[in-house]
């Protein structure tokens, strides 16, 4: 059984069940067909797109439209009509990128020309996209290979802004084959960065597993990564293991803790966790301690190993691997990070939990950074890093009747827009500029009843271009 902790912290941020207000200004709002996420104060939030086909990752062109993986189905390009506000209408939408197998990984080049998406094998590039256009005028050359492996088959894309040119690639483990997660030229468990700017078209593609720059091993499945706007320091969110076990005893219920990891920068300033092993899949860290056994000395994000024998131990962990530089609580499912522009903040998506009889997380969630620094403001050891922006009011009826946040952007007007993978849709969040009141729960926008009606799309999925076709057996999960 599930203990209540998690949903105590959720309470303790202070959000209510959906405080819903009616905004008659918007003329086109769509309603969620579950009970709307609740938000903090100082928020306001309003679903704005749905129907699509598990929406992952989203980014903005240059001329401000929305590209979005839809996974298992390619990369549609939406404009949209905007009202101000959160009062956006998609006004016209087409199939970019048709290629089933782009699965999650979506990147922009800084000059807005080249697209990079990937599948479970490779990283692609689309050159030539005209943002007015909404055109791309080769198919996907192929720039990063050699990534298939069953289970965990997102390949997470992040084009950096400090160091032009540099694509940052993390791929998870093979579960059902941890062990080989422990060989570094296995290419298993890691994120890697990648020089593409000497790569033109017929150019071989690098092989994810021998090429590029290793800037952590030993993740299981660090899916969210992103560069801190400052300091240019690159973290990541790591989904930790299920069905943790200590010394033959079942600790997965509250263990091991989701992770926030340090790598480092791209600049070529060594740091003491760049390269650097993080301990999956014999060390994971500490969420709640009391769980554990044997657990003298040890402290919330502090690594556990999973047995203690003559070559592991705890000490040995701590020794070894790179602890998180914060922890979050069990089966949360972090996807996304992306840093406020000022670096002050960073906001996650969590996921949640798969399993029905144990429903947590599904939130989005932001953490206080020292803008200077690029470092959390908290210490290693917090249990409360996390502070709550939207979440879903009752956990209960998740995962299956509930929004499941995934990928995260931002537009230049400061909004932050997000997916939900399971439900098809995009949210648009926006701060007020006033100071919240400390007990006032935020806005979720839904219509007035003669605003129902006028809701909804034109889809015309028009496809532009014929992409890669292969089609590889995704087994697998979309964590
Ligand atoms: C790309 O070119 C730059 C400048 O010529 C060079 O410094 C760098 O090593 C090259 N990168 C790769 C991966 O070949
Ligand atoms: C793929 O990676 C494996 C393991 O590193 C390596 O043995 C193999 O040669 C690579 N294949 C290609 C086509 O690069
Ligand atoms: C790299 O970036 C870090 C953090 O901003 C900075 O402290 C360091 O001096 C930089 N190194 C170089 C070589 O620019
Ligand atoms: C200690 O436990 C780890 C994890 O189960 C295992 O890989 C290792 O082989 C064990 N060492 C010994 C000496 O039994
Ligand atoms: C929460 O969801 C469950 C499962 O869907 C449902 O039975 C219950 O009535 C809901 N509770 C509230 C307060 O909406
Ligand atoms: C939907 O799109 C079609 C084709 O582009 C267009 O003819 C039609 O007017 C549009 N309908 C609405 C309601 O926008």
């Amino acid at each position: 059984m599930k203990t209540d902790r998690v949903a105590k912290t959720a309470l303790a941020a202070g959000l209510s069940a959906s405080a819903v207000v009616a905004q008659s200004a918007c003329s086109t709002v769509l309603v969620p067909t579950y009970t709307p996420p609740a938000v903090a104060s100082g928020w306001q939030a309003q679903l704005i797109v749905g129907g699509l086909t598990k929406p992952r990752s989203i980014e903005f062109d240059s001329e401000g439209n929305l590209l979005v993986v839809e996974s298992g189905k390619g990369v549609t390009r939406i404009t949209f009509a905007d009202n101000g506000g959160t009062c956006l209408t998609a006004s016209q939408s087409s199939l970019l990128l048709d290629d089933k197998t782009l699965n999650h990984g979506l990147a922009v080049s800084n000059d807005g020309k080249t697209i990079y998406a990937s599948t479970v094998e490779a990283v692609f590039a689309y050159d030539n996209y005209d943002a007015k256009a909404g055109t791309v005028t080769t198919q996907g050359r192929s720039v990063i290979a050699n990534m298939s492996n069953n289970d965990l088959v997102t390949r997470t894309l992040l084009m950096s802004k400090k160091k032009d040119g540099t694509l940052l690639v993390s791929r998870g483990s093979a579960d059902a084959n941890a062990a080989n997660a422990q060989i570094v030229s296995s290419g298993l468990s890691q994120i890697r960065a990648f020089d593409l700017t000497n790569l033109t078209s017929g150019s071989k593609a690098y092989n994810y597993n021998n090429d590029g720059l290793v800037l952590g091993w030993g993740l299981r499945n660090s899916v969210g990564v992103g560069e801190h706007p400052v300091t240019g320091g690159i973290y990541a969110v790591e989904n930790s293991v299920d069905g943790a076990t200590r010394d033959g005893k079942d600790v997965h219920e509250n263990n091991p803790g989701e992770e926030l990891n340090f790598f480092g920068y791209l600049n070529g300033t060594t740091s003491q966790t760049q390269g650097k092993n993080f301990g999956y899949p014999h060390c994971y860290a500490v969420w709640d301690v009391s769980e554990i056994p044997d657990n003298a000395g040890l402290t919330v994000g502090q690594q556990f190993a999973i047995q203690e024998n003559s070559t592991l131990s705890d000490e040995i962990c701590a020794e070894k691997y790179i602890a998180p530089r914060l922890t979050f609580p069990a089966h949360y499912s972090p996807l996304d990070i992306k840093f406020s522009s000022d670096g002050a903040t960073a906001y996650i998506t969590f996921h949640g939990s798969f399993d029905k009889t144990n429903p947590v997380g599904y939130r989005l969630s932001s953490v206080a950074f020292n803008a200077q620094t690029g470092e959390p403001t908290a210490s290693a050891d917090s249990t409360s890093a996390l502070t709550d922006i939207m979440t879903s009011p009752n956990s209960t009826a998740c995962p299956s009747g509930c929004f499941r946040p995934v990928g995260l952007a931002w537009d230049k007007a400061g909004r932050l827009w997000l997916t939900s993978d399971t439900t098809g849709e995009i949210y648009v969040l926006q701060q007020s500029t006033s100071a919240p009141s400390s007990t006032a729960s935020g806005t979720i926008v839904t219509p007035t009843a003669s605003a129902k009606n006028a809701a909804g799309l034109n889809w015309s999925w028009e496809t532009k271009v014929l992409g890669y076709a292969a089609v590889f057996v995704l087994g697998a999960w979309l964590l």
